[in-house]
């Protein structure tokens, strides 16, 4: 078959997500249905049973991105892991996937932060082990390393002469990540993908809750 360029997907686009969890949220509120586990329950159980059998102790720190309403980190908690973090680049999912995982997993950790005492207690940290006052996160750029993509000219050639996509992260003031996100061209500088991320959306929209 030769290469060609697939079409993008909605897949791909924050809003399509949103609308998603803002529905699943519905559902569960009203039914207490959790959700779609979007690549099939038998998927996340064969990643389950795959972590299971690498022989990690059972504290190791695990950190699903892309969570979505954290289902396989629920899996993995009943398999009596206990270091979990679950992160999306999606609010309404991590407010979902609190929800579904409260009742019989209350130790499951989601993030970003959703409300107002959420973001305080981050800062709160920040002043008291880096003496930053007013901080409520910290956010860089890390290049991964790609093939050049077919057909992609220099769309993902970096200033370090390589082929990359940006990996954009906030931490809170432990380096647990808060948020992610990934997948802008490596051309492209931290600040112009701050730029095009639904982060900065949401701090424009002051959709974040900011305090
Ligand atoms: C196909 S769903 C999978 C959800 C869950 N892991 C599951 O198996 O049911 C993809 C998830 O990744 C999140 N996502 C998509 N693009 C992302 C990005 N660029 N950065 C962080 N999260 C992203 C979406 O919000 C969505 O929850």
């Amino acid at each position: 078959m030769e290469d060609a360029e697939l079409d993008s997907s909605e897949l791909g686009t924050h809003s399509y997500w949103q609308q998603a969890y803002i529905k699943e949220i519905n559902n569960f509120e009203e039914n207490g249905d959790p959700g779609d586990v979007w690549f099939g329950e038998d998927s996340a159980m064969r990643i389950v049973n795959w972590i299971c059998k690498c022989g990690i102790d059972k504290d190791t720190a695990i950190i699903d991105l892309g969570c979505g309403n954290g289902y396989t980190l629920s899996e993995l908690a009943r398999e009596g892991f206990t270091n979990l973090l679950g992160i999306d680049y999606c609010p309404e999912a991590i407010i979902l996937a609190e929800k579904v995982a409260k009742s019989e997993f209350p130790d499951l950790k989601f993030q970003m932060p959703t409300n107002r005492d959420e973001w305080l207690e981050c800062s709160k940290e920040f002043e008291k082990l880096w003496h930053f006052p007013h901080v409520i996160g910290a956010i860089d750029g890390k290049h991964i390393l790609i093939q050049c993509p077919f057909n992609s000219g220099a769309e993902y050639y970096n200033y370090k002469s390589q082929f990359s996509i940006v990996l954009l992260a906030l931490v809170d003031a432990q380096y647990n990540f808060m948020y992610v996100h990934i997948g802008t061209q490596g051309r492209i500088s931290d600040g112009g993908v701050l730029q095009g991320c639904s982060l900065k959306r949401m701090m424009n929209e002051k959709s974040l809750n900011l305090p």
